[in-house]
């Protein structure tokens, strides 16, 4: 057990009720704060230690601090929903801490006590209630982190850290909440590579990803198809979310995690809850000539995105160098539609849980 304990100090100027209304109104994704943040140090000497919740502030660092030059950096995405009580619950966060822990040991950073870990979770959540939007679509997204701010130019573990987490009242992450996305197929870059950091939710993934993001973003597409790094033959991820596969005989198919996938939780949810549903979901490597054939036979008839931020998403499209195929007609399919309330369901309290999933916060 850890024994951090949070401190709380109250944000002695908040947004009046009048602001919070305005930036809440439409509030897109991660770009509307709330008034506090969570924030924990570590030192080699002392462990971890000085918890407190606070006022949001801009953070003073060194600039020899080494996640500025070598990118030790971890982060974690969450969202608290409200529920139809007035109350708030988050959704798994015991999957996150301890994701958010495996992260650390591959970025060779001290893990974060994953009990402290939830138990910031649920403190923001509780100061900054009123922050968390009552719209079909808006949470309050929470992202913790934790970077290396020891300042030292050499390169090695670093022995200081700080954990934080910030919040912020988001609505759905793509434009169009009941739309679908068009994929843009990455032939030239990859995400990760066998033995490397693709399993670990690392700062340096996303920034290795951006260049792709652009090229898909100046193509016109939301989000980026990653090949697998060796052989650029299998489907792996999205930029930002898992794939799944949906085909005619309805049945469901998502590749295999590995070290060059995130191990994402809604995909884990995805999955339980498809199967407890009578479907049949495959693990298995699926080949980009696999896709295109599927598709233009008819045999797949849905695809879909999913992950904290993006939910399910159907992708209606996928576009490429020498690719652009269409599927399911480029509207939201029947499955990825029902298995989107399965899960919505139970994120938001509206049936009930079985797993232990949904956790009440008040
Ligand atoms: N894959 C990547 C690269 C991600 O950034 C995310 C988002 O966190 C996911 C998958 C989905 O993970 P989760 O469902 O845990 O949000
Ligand atoms: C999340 O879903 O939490 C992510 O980190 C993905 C990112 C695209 C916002």
């Amino acid at each position: 057990m850890s024994d951090l304990t949070f401190e709380i100090e109250t944000n002695a100027a908040p947004r009046s009720a009048g602001d919070r209304a305005a930036l809440m109104a439409n509030p897109g994704f991660g770009k509307v704060f709330t008034d506090h943040m969570a924030i924990v140090r570590y030192s080699a000497g002392r462990g971890w230690h000085d918890a407190k919740i606070t006022a949001r502030a801009p953070i003073p660092l060194d600039p020899a601090a080494a996640v500025l030059h070598y990118a030790q950096e971890i982060f974690e995405g969450l969202k608290a929903y409200r529920t139809a009580d007035g109350g708030a619950a988050l959704f798994r966060p015991e999957a996150n801490a301890l994701r958010f822990r495996r992260s650390a040991e591959r970025m060779a950073m001290v893990p974060f006590p994953e009990e402290a870990f939830i138990a910031a979770q649920r403190k923001l959540v509780e100061i900054d209630r009123d922050w968390i939007p009552d719209t079909p679509d808006g949470s309050l997204y929470l992202r913790p982190f934790m970077i290396a701010n020891e300042v030292f130019l050499g390169v090695k573990p670093a022995s200081e850290y700080l954990f934080i987490t910030i919040a912020s009242a988001v609505g759905s992450y793509f434009k169009d909440p009941n739309g679908t996305v068009t994929v843009w197929l990455s032939e030239h870059y990859t995400r990760a590579a066998p033995g490397g950091t693709g399993a670990a939710k690392c700062g340096g993934n996303y920034a290795a990803s951006l260049a792709a993001q652009a090229e898909a973003a100046n193509q016109g597409c939301e989000q980026v198809v990653f090949l697998d790094a060796a052989e650029r033959r299998y489907v792996e991820e999205l930029g930002g979310m898992n794939v799944f596969f949906v085909f005619e005989d309805g049945t469901l198919l998502t590749p295999p995690l590995s070290d060059s996938i995130l191990p994402g939780i809604t995909r884990d949810s995805i999955i339980t809850l498809a199967r407890e549903a009578g479907m049949t979901v495959r693990e298995e490597l699926y080949g980009i000539d696999q896709w295109r054939d599927d598709v233009r036979s008819g045999r797949q008839t849905e695809a879909f995105a999913c992950g904290t931020a993006a939910v399910i998403t159907p992708i209606g499209r996928v576009r490429g160098r020498e690719d652009d195929f269409t599927i399911g007609n480029a509207v939201a399919g029947p499955v990825a539609r029902r298995l989107r309330t399965l899960l919505v369901d139970i994120q938001r309290g509206n049936t009930s849980d079985a797993h232990g999933w949904f956790q009440k916060v008040f």
